[in-house]
């Protein structure tokens, strides 16, 4: 991928595309320490070789046929407090794309940010975030997007290539995703946060219905009711009591 051409103010105006790298997150926070980076900067190659997901477990993609990369922000109108608004901001971006291609296609987001169509993962957000006296100075947003992927697709995992049964051009892909990142960022920075978190309830996978979780205490069947602002859970279990959660402390089990 050479020269991108988004249609936005300041997302995609660097661009850093390599043929492999160990991870796009990584380069990037080595290159933001550097003071290389422009606010908008992207950082996308078509193969990771230690590609970094959530909990810290790897994310794996055959070279070429996904998305990887990642996105340098400066989001210092955001408390630390705050942080949740851009898993809101990056959710919402990439299920508008998908969306996008056919509108009656049902796409989630399993909180925190796990991207999901036909129950499956065709997508995976990694934000890493540092802060400065209290504010968030620098955002590193980290997209692992499956678009082309046909082969070796995990049980629990799908692409868009087989959501709609054709190939999709990754830098029209790429310039879709950038560009809703820049509008929803811009929600944010206008402060309408309301907005963003009645479209995340909106998009949430599995909100009002029962199913099965386990936190640090055991298994049991609850029903999702809400994210509160800073990005905490709140699943109603079967004695009516509402338990909270933080980020890796509850898991859905189906
Ligand atoms: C997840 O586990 O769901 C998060 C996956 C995030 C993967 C992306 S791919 C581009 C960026 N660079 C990384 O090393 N990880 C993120």
């Amino acid at each position: 991928m050479h020269k991108i051409f988004a249609n936005t103010l300041f997302i995609g105006k660097q661009v850093i595309s390599l043929p492999s790298c160990h991870s796009t997150n990584d380069l990037m926070a080595q290159l933001s320490a550097k003071k290389q980076l422009h606010e908008g900067a992207i950082i996308i190659t078509e193969h990771q070789t230690k590609g970094k997901g959530q909990r810290g477990n790897q994310w794996n993609s055959p070279p070429g046929e996904n998305l990887t990369f990642s996105v340098f922000l400066k989001p210092n109108f955001l408390l630390a407090s705050q942080q949740f608004e851009l898993n809101r901001i990056v959710s919402l971006s990439v299920l508008d794309v998908i969306k996008e291609f056919e509108s009656s296609v049902k796409a989630y987001v399993k909180w925190p940010n796990d991207l999901i169509v036909n129950k499956k993962k065709i997508g995976g957000i990694l934000i890493e975030n540092s802060i400065h006296k209290g504010n968030i100075a620098e955002s590193i947003i980290g997209i692992g997007f499956n678009v082309n992927q046909d082969s070796e697709l995990l049980a629990t995992a799908t692409s868009l290539k087989n959501v709609f049964d054709k190939k999709f051009e990754l830098e029209k892909v790429l310039l879709s995703v950038v560009e809703k990142i820049e509008h929803y960022y811009l929600i944010a920075r206008s402060r309408d946060f309301k907005l963003l978190h009645q479209l995340y309830e909106e998009k949430l996978y599995l909100k009002d219905k029962v199913a099965f979780y386990e936190d640090s205490t055991g298994k049991f069947n609850g029903i999702i009711r809400k994210v509160s602002p800073e990005g905490v859970i709140e699943i109603e279990d079967e004695t009516e009591n509402f338990r909270k959660y933080q980020f890796k402390e509850v898991k859905l089990l189906s």
